[in-house]
């Protein structure tokens, strides 16, 4: 069965994030031999909200491939205020072959996929960031091997976007995941219950706290976020106090397993979720993960848009 759209990694089997990978790892590889595999083709990147590394990835990676880029950012779409989304996904999808969407509301991306022909991809919702959980994995396939069964991680902070996506995505791939909250801070019950389900069958395994200690212990792998995401910015300061036992240190690594790995998908503010003896030690992958995005997406978008046409 093709795969129109990458929503969510829920709605991807095992099968096709390993598919995923295969292709990333290639491209990583020889990224020349895919130098015209999207010739002729253009992608809409369109931005709610600011980014770094996921607009210049999709940007550098759909062009690496021979197609070409529209940039349309907040200031030019207001989705669903100017028009609707709907007319919006009628009208792109008679020019462009793939839509990238960073929105707020997670309804948007999922409303634009429906209206839409072409692939969408969610570079960011409030619910979710599936690019950014398939690097993850991805980048711990290179650093352990290609099946991550049994890996043990711990995601430790907000209950966020990149934490449900790392969710889902362990309890596909038989990963153990440990997330450590504040409590009123723990993923969406939703997420939580489908994973545990999926953990169930992968052989994966996905528990909740509220101690970071307790999380991180024996994880080989651990992972923060920052505590306010974007369109939380005004919960700052009060977040900064109920987070600040969770923030990673020397010591909280050192409860983790013997040279486990720093993940954070960035941007990072060292001293509030992550101390920069932690992020910028030899075990910190950040900037491993950062540089897959580029190869990851290009997989996304290859893999999308040639299934579609
Ligand atoms: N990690 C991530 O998505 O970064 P940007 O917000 O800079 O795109
Ligand atoms: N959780 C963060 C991720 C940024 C890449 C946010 O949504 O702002």
């Amino acid at each position: 069965m093709a795969l129109k759209d990458l929503i969510s990694i829920n709605d991807l089997t095992s099968r096709e994030i390993n598919r995923i990978f295969a292709i990333a790892a290639d491209l990583k590889a020889e990224p020349r031999k895919y130098g015209t595999s999207l010739a002729g083709c253009s992608v809409a990147l369109i931005f709610e909200k600011p980014s770094l590394r996921t607009r210049v990835t999709f940007d550098l990676g759909a062009t690496q491939m021979g197609a070409s880029c529209v940039y349309l950012d907040h200031q030019n779409v207001r989705l669903g205020e100017r028009e609707s989304v709907k007319d919006m996904a009628l009208n792109l999808e008679r020019w462009v072959d793939c839509i990238v969407a960073r929105v707020y509301s997670h309804e948007t991306v999922i409303e634009l996929a429906a209206h839409s022909s072409v692939p969408v991809i969610n570079g960011l919702s409030e619910f979710s960031h599936p690019c950014q959980g398939l690097t993850d994995y991805f980048t711990l396939t290179e650093k352990i091997g290609p099946n991550l069964k049994g890996f043990r991680i711990a995601y430790i902070g907000d209950g966020n976007n990149t934490c449900h996506s790392l969710v889902f995505g362990a309890a596909k791939l038989g990963a153990h995941i440990r997330v450590g909250t504040p409590k009123g801070y723990e993923p969406d019950p939703a997420v939580i219950k489908q994973a545990k389900k999926d953990a169930r069958k992968s052989g994966g395994s996905v528990v909740i706290v509220n101690d970071p200690f307790e999380a991180v212990d024996g994880a080989q792998a651990v992972y923060t976020d920052v505590w306010a995401s974007m369109g939380f910015e005004a919960e700052t300061e009060r977040r900064r106090e109920i987070f600040s036992s969770f923030r990673i240190t020397r010591k909280l690594m050192k409860a983790a397993a013997a040279g486990a790995f720093f993940m954070h998908c960035l941007p990072a503010h060292r001293g509030d979720e992550v101390d920069a003896d932690v992020i910028d030690s030899r075990n910190s992958i950040v900037y491993d993960q950062a540089e897959n995005r580029l190869h990851t997406q290009k997989a996304i978008m290859l893999l999308l848009v040639q299934e579609n046409q």
